[in-house]
């Protein structure tokens, strides 16, 4: 079988009802970065980073997986897939698909702020302070902020340098080390990218854009497989 990598990012979950971060009406165009998702807003005002990410949580609940992340499953029958998402929510997982990196880590769980390896499931979408880990720290959201390093970075390098095909859809490529992971495809295996909007990703001559959003743009990428 075949192995398809996958990177996916926020308009992945777009159709879902999930808002992108860059775009109009993105999330960092009412939110400052810096003090919602950075160890220094964290610093500043928990409860201002804990509620924002609350609120992402209750969506989260209230959100199902669209046929962009019903088409990737579907694609295991014939291949085999490993998604890398730069996504925090589980819409990958609830549509069925079986082999998913989080890079940026995920909503759905909470973190001890002294033990890095305690990690819990978040019941509910609520997370608050005086929410504590077993030693009695506080904990915090299981995501990547700003200024933090990427845990699962070379795993996912790794994964991307053994694809036969390789596939980007809904990022804007702007964020390292995550758009880094495109110099780690083999020469030999043909890039895909699915984005209703251009994404510039330059350097690289033989990429075959699919200009379409992820819930349409599956159904043409699984054509142009059948001739893989
Ligand atoms: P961006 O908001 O930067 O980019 C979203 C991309 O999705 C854009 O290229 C859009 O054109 C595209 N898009 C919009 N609707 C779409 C649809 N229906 N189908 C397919 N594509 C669509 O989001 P990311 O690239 O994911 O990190 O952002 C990367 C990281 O920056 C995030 O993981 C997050 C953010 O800050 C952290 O919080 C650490």
């Amino acid at each position: 079988m075949k192995k398809v990598v996958v990177l996916s990012g926020a308009g992945m979950s777009a159709e879902s009802g999930l808002r992108t971060f860059r775009e109009m009406g993105g999330l960092w165009e009412e939110y400052d970065v810096y003090e919602v998702a950075s160890p220094g807003g964290w610093e500043r005002d928990r409860q201002m980073v804990l509620r924002f990410y609350n609120e992402r949580r209750k969506q989260l609940l209230e959100a199902l997986p669209n046929p962009g992340h019903f088409g990737l499953a579907k694609l295991e029958k014939d291949f085999d897939v490993q998604i890398i998402t730069q996504n925090i929510d589980d819409l990958h997982e609830r549509a069925g698909s079986t082999s998913i990196l989080h890079l940026h880590g995920e909503l759905r769980k909470s973190r001890s702020t002294t033990d890095p390896d305690l990690i819990y499931d978040i019941d509910g979408w609520e997370l608050n302070e005086g929410d504590l880990c077993e030693k009695g720290s506080q904990l915090r959201p299981h995501v990547v902020w700003f200024g933090e390093a990427v845990p699962a970075i070379q795993e996912a390098a790794e994964i991307v340098s053994t694809a036969d095909l390789f596939v980007i859809i809904g990022t804007s490529m702007n964020v390292y080390p995550a758009a880094g992971l495109i110099d780690h495809v083999p020469e030999t295996a043909p890039i895909y990218v699915i984005d209703p909007n251009e994404v510039s990703i330059p350097g690289y001559s033989r990429i075959k854009v699919i200009r379409k959003k992820a819930g349409e743009g599956i159904d043409d990428l699984i054509n142009e497989f059948k001739n893989e």
